[in-house]
């Protein structure tokens, strides 16, 4: 087992509703400029966990994995937005000026799934997920921040999800 960095750590999820709730407990947390990158092959649950996440932070809308939209973009009651980018199906990396991404985050956190797709443009400092197949019913879950902002963020949720420090 390759040694994990300091500040990351990482989940058994035994089904897809533990993954939704776990997505639920960290929602709650996203503030308007947050960045949390989903990554994960085919199947590893990506958009499972944006459907706790978005519900855990408030959404209105249902989640949904848009099969030719890049971005879908969800609303709180008051007046709240979530950005979801599902960067799989578009051809070619979109162009930082095409999407603005600077004045989305002033709006609302970012969530993107395959984000591996977009690197150049998203900020240095986010919350990197990585998900994996384990089987049927399991998925591990490692939690990567980069920046004071997603160390915190990271630890306020753990102690909410774990009690842990
Ligand atoms: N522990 C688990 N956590 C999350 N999903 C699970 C788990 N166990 C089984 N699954 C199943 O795995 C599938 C995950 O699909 P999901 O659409 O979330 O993946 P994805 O990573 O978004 O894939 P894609 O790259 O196609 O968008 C679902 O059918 C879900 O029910
Ligand atoms: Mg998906």
């Amino acid at each position: 087992m390759p040694v994990l960095p300091a500040n990351a750590f990482d989940f058994l999820s035994h089904s897809p509703e533990q993954s939704r709730r776990l997505g639920m407990r960290l929602g709650a947390y996203l503030l308007p400029g947050d960045v949390i990158c989903l990554q994960g092959e085919l199947g590893a649950g990506k958009t499972t966990f944006v459907q706790g996440l978005a519900s855990g932070w408030g959404s209105l809308d249902a989640v949904s994995s848009p099969t030719f939209v890049l971005v879908n973009l969800y609303r709180r009651s008051d007046g709240g937005q979530l950005f979801h980018f599902d960067t799989y199906r578009v051809e070619s990396a979109p162009e930082a000026e095409e999407l603005d991404l600077d004045s989305m985050l002033t709006n609302g956190p970012l969530v993107i799934e395959w984000p591996e797709r977009m690197l150049g443009i998203i900020p240095a400092e986010r919350l990197w997920i990585k998900l994996e197949y384990v089987d049927d019913d399991r998925r591990e879950l490692t939690f990567l921040p980069t920046g004071q902002r997603y160390i915190d963020l990271l630890a306020e949720f753990r102690k909410s999800s774990f009690g842990t420090d």
